[in-house]
C-alpha cells in the first residue's frame, strides 16, 4: 500500500516538469536537446503590488484555486512564462508551482516587493541596502531555489527613472546583483540566473544595458555582472505602429552585441488611451528580425488593474476574458513556433565589454564602477545561509480541473477549462493547447472603468516601488528527491 502510493507520487510528479535551462551567449537553451528558448510570458500580480499582502499570509502564488484557473487560461494562449513580482518567502507556494510547472511554464521571480525596506530605492539608495533587505531578498530566492522551472531571479526593477536616479543607483544595483548570486553560488546547486529589469527610459537604456554586462576587471564570471538584461519596453503603441515608427529597429540594432540575453520584461502599450491593443509588436518581437537578438517578451499583465492593462478581468472568485485575450492569443499564433522551438541556440560565448567610462553615453549616467562593499552581516549570511527560510518542493497535485468560474467576452462560460498536463520535459507553446475562447473582438476591455497612462517608458503601472507579480511555472527534477526523502 504504502509502497504502491509512493510509486503513484512518484509516476504522477515524475512525469511533469520542466527541466532547468541554461543560458550561453545573448540565449537561453535547453541543455539535453541543444535547443534555443524564447520567452512567452506575461506578468502575474493579480490585485496590481496593492494585491501583495505578507499579512493576510498572501501572494500570487499562495491560493492553488486561482493558479489553476489562470494556469489555464495561460496555457492556452501559449504561455511558457510567468513573472511574479510580490513573494512571500515565507508562504507556501509549492501548489501554485506544480500546476504552473505541469502547465509547461517557468517562472521569473523577482526578490524586491513595493514594501518599504523590500527594494533599492531610487534616489537615497544608499539607505534602502543594509542587512535585513538582503536577508529577505536571499530567503526569496531560497524559496524558489529548488524549483526546476525557476528561470532567473530580477535583482531589481526600474530603479533607474531618470537622471537623479541614474546619477546615484548604478554602483546599488550591481552591489546587489554580485550579493545575490555570491548566496546561489554559496547555497544552491543550480546557479539560477540573477539580472535587472530596465525602464525604457531611452536616455538611459544602453547605458544601463553596459553598465550591467560590462566586466569590471575583465573576468567572465564578474559577480556583480548582470546574467540577463530585462527592458519594459512600451514605444509600440497604437494600430499604425510599425517596426520603425516604435524604435524597435533601433532596439534590435543595438542589443545585436549583447553578451547576456536580452528580452522585454514587460511589453504592450496601451496608448492611445481607449484603443484596443493589437499586439503587432508580439508578430514582430518573434519575428526573423529580432528573434535573434531578444530571448522573447513578457506580456504586462495577466489581470485588469486600475491602468487598463489586462488580458482577464477578476472579479472576487470570477474571470471574464477582456478584448487583448483573443487578439494576443491570435496574433501569437502567427509564428511557426514548431520551426522557432527547433532552431539550435549558437552556443557561444560572447566577449563582454570591459566596464570604462566609454561605454557610457549620457552625461547623466554614473561611470563609476566602485562598488558600495557588502553591508552589515550579509557575508556571514552568504556563507551561512539565512534563517529563517522555507525550499519549495514540487508536490503531486491529483486534479487539474478548473474550479472558479470563467466567462468568455461575450459572458458565455468556459466550460470543462482545466490545465492540460504537459509530458516529461516538454514546455507549451502557442497552438499546443487549443481550446475555444470565444471570438476576438475591437473592445479595449475597460471593465473596470480604469485610465491608461503608460507608454511613456517610465513603466509605473501601479506598482510604487517596482513590481508586479505574475503566476508560475514548473518545476521537476527536485520531485524525484523529494518522493525518497
Ligand atoms: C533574518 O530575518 C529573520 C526574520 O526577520 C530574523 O529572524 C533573522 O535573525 C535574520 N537573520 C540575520 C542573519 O540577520
Ligand atoms: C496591426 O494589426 C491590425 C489587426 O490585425 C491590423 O489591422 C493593422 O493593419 C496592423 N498594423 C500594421 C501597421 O500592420
Ligand atoms: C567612484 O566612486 C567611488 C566611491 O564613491 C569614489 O571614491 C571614487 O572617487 C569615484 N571615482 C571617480 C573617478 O569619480
Ligand atoms: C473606461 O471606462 C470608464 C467608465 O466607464 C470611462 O469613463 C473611461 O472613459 C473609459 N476609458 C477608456 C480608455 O475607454
Ligand atoms: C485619465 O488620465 C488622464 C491623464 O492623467 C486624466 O486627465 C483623466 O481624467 C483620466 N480619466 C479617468 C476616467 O480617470
Amino acid at each position: 500500500m504504502l509502497i504502491q502510493s509512493a510509486l503513484l507520487a512518484l509516476a504522477a510528479t515524475a512525469v511533469n516538469a520542466v527541466k532547468p535551462l541554461e543560458i550561453k551567449g545573448n540565449e537561453f537553451y535547453d541543455p539535453d536537446t541543444g535547443n534555443k528558448f524564447e520567452i512567452v510570458g506575461v506578468g502575474y500580480q493579480p490585485g496590481g503590488s496593492a494585491g501583495y499582502k505578507p499579512d493576510d499570509n498572501k501572494d500570487p502564488l499562495t491560493d492553488a484555486d486561482a493558479c489553476m484557473r489562470d494556469a489555464a487560461l495561460m496555457q492556452i494562449l501559449g504561455i511558457n512564462t510567468v513573472r511574479v513580482y510580490n513573494i512571500d518567502p515565507y508562504l507556501d507556494h509549492d501548489k501554485c508551482v506544480s500546476i504552473f510547472n505541469a502547465a509547461g511554464m517557468y517562472m521569473i521571480i523577482d526578490v524586491n516587493s513595493p514594501l518599504p525596506g523590500e527594494a533599492i530605492t531610487s534616489y537615497n539608495p544608499w539607505e534602502s541596502y543594509f542587512g535585513a533587505y538582503l536577508n529577505r531578498t536571499f530567503a526569496v530566492m531560497e524559496a524558489f531555489s529548488q524549483y526546476p522551472n525557476t528561470l532567473l531571479f530580477f535583482s531589481g526593477n526600474e530603479i533607474i527613472n531618470d537622471k537623479p536616479s541614474a546619477k546615484v543607483t548604478p554602483p546599488y544595483i550591481r552591489a546587489v546583483t554580485r550579493d545575490l548570486k555570491n548566496y546561489v553560488k554559496q547555497n544552491f546547486k543550480r546557479q539560477i540566473p540573477v539580472g535587472y529589469s530596465a525602464a525604457d527610459v531611452r536616455d538611459f537604456t544602453y547605458d544601463t544595458w553596459n553598465y550591467c554586462q560590462c566586466t569590471i576587471e575583465g573576468e567572465k564570471d564578474d559577480m556583480s555582472r548582470g546574467d540577463v538584461y530585462g527592458l519594459n519596453s512600451y514605444s509600440w503603441c497604437g494600430i499604425k505602429a510599425t517596426y520603425e515608427s516604435s524604435s524597435y529597429n533601433e532596439l534590435t540594432s543595438n542589443f545585436k552585441s549583447s553578451s547576456v540575453p536580452v528580452f522585454f520584461s514587460e511589453y504592450g502599450c496601451n496608448q492611445p488611451e481607449g484603443e484596443p491593443r493589437y499586439w503587432n509588436e508580439t508578430v514582430a518581437l518573434y519575428g526573423d528580425k529580432m528573434n535573434t537578438v531578444f530571448a522573447g517578451g513578457l506580456v504586462y499583465e495577466y489581470s485588469e488593474e486600475d491602468k487598463n492593462y489586462g488580458l482577464v478581468d477578476l472579479k472576487g472568485d470570477s474571470a471574464k476574458l477582456l478584448g487583448d485575450y483573443n487578439r494576443l492569443k491570435n496574433k501569437l499564433l502567427k509564428t511557426d513556433w514548431k520551426t522557432l522551438l527547433a532552431t539550435k541556440a549558437s552556443k557561444k560565448d560572447i566577449d563582454a565589454p570591459k566596464c570604462d567610462e566609454k561605454l557610457i553615453t549620457h552625461d547623466g549616467f554614473l561611470a563609476n564602477w566602485t562598488l558600495p562593499a557588502m553591508v552589515d552581516n550579509t557575508e556571514d549570511m552568504i556563507k551561512n545561509g539565512v534563517t529563517p527560510k522555507r525550499n519549495g518542493q514540487l508536490v503531486d497535485i491529483s486534479d487539474f480541473s478548473v474550479k472558479l468560474k470563467v466567462l468568455d467576452e461575450q459572458g458565455n462560460e468556459l466550460k470543462n477549462l482545466k490545465v492540460v498536463q504537459m509530458k516529461n520535459d516538454e514546455v507549451n507553446y502557442p497552438g499546443k493547447v487549443t481550446t475555444d475562447t470565444g471570438k476576438e473582438s475591437t473592445s479595449t476591455g475597460n471593465s473596470t472603468g480604469g485610465n491608461s497612462t503608460k507608454g511613456d517608458g517610465k513603466g509605473d503601472k501601479d506598482n510604487g516601488a517596482a513590481f508586479t507579480a505574475p503566476m508560475i511555472l514548473a518545476a521537476a527534477l527536485p520531485a524525484l528527491a523529494m518522493v525518497f526523502a
